[in-house]
């Protein structure tokens, strides 16, 4: 599989984690398949990201070490919002600015340190 490939399936990824997040979220009445689509979500990001790091070459560069850890953090965020008891406007928009940040991070490649 090329690089492209791999792109596109860390990009469908990111639907399949957002619906599964916002399901839990949302608390709904039957959790199981947005926990289910979750970790769906969770697994394909990793893969298609580690995926796309080896096919284009890019060892373990910073931006994606960062990715890695902030990937645990969106794994964990339904249980440590469950915790916060933010208003819900607040608590969308953690995950939202996750991503943004996950996102530029994929996109700039920048080197942190
Ligand atoms: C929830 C987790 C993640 C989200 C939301 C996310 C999101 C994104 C987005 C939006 C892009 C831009 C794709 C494009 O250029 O069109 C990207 C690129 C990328 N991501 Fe992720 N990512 C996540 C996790 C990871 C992980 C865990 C890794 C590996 C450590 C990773 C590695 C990469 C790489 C290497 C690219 C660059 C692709 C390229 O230059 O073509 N990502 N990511």
């Amino acid at each position: 599989m090329d690089a492209t490939v791999y792109k596109i399936i860390h990009l469908t990824g990111i639907a399949a984690l957002a619906l599964g997040t916002g399901g839990m979220m949302a608390g709904a009445a039957n959790r199981k398949p947005f926990a289910i689509c979750q970790g769906i979500g969770l697994v394909v990001m990793l893969v298609s990201g580690f995926g796309l790091l080896a096919k284009l070459q890019l060892g373990f560069p910073h931006f994606a070490i960062v990715k890695t850890g902030l990937w645990l953090v969106i794994g964990m965020l339904p249980l440590i919002l469950r915790r916060l008891k933010l208003p819900l406007v607040a608590a969308m928009l953690i995950p939202i600015t996750l991503v943004a940040i996950m996102a530029w991070l994929g996109v700039m490649k920048p080197a942190l340190w």
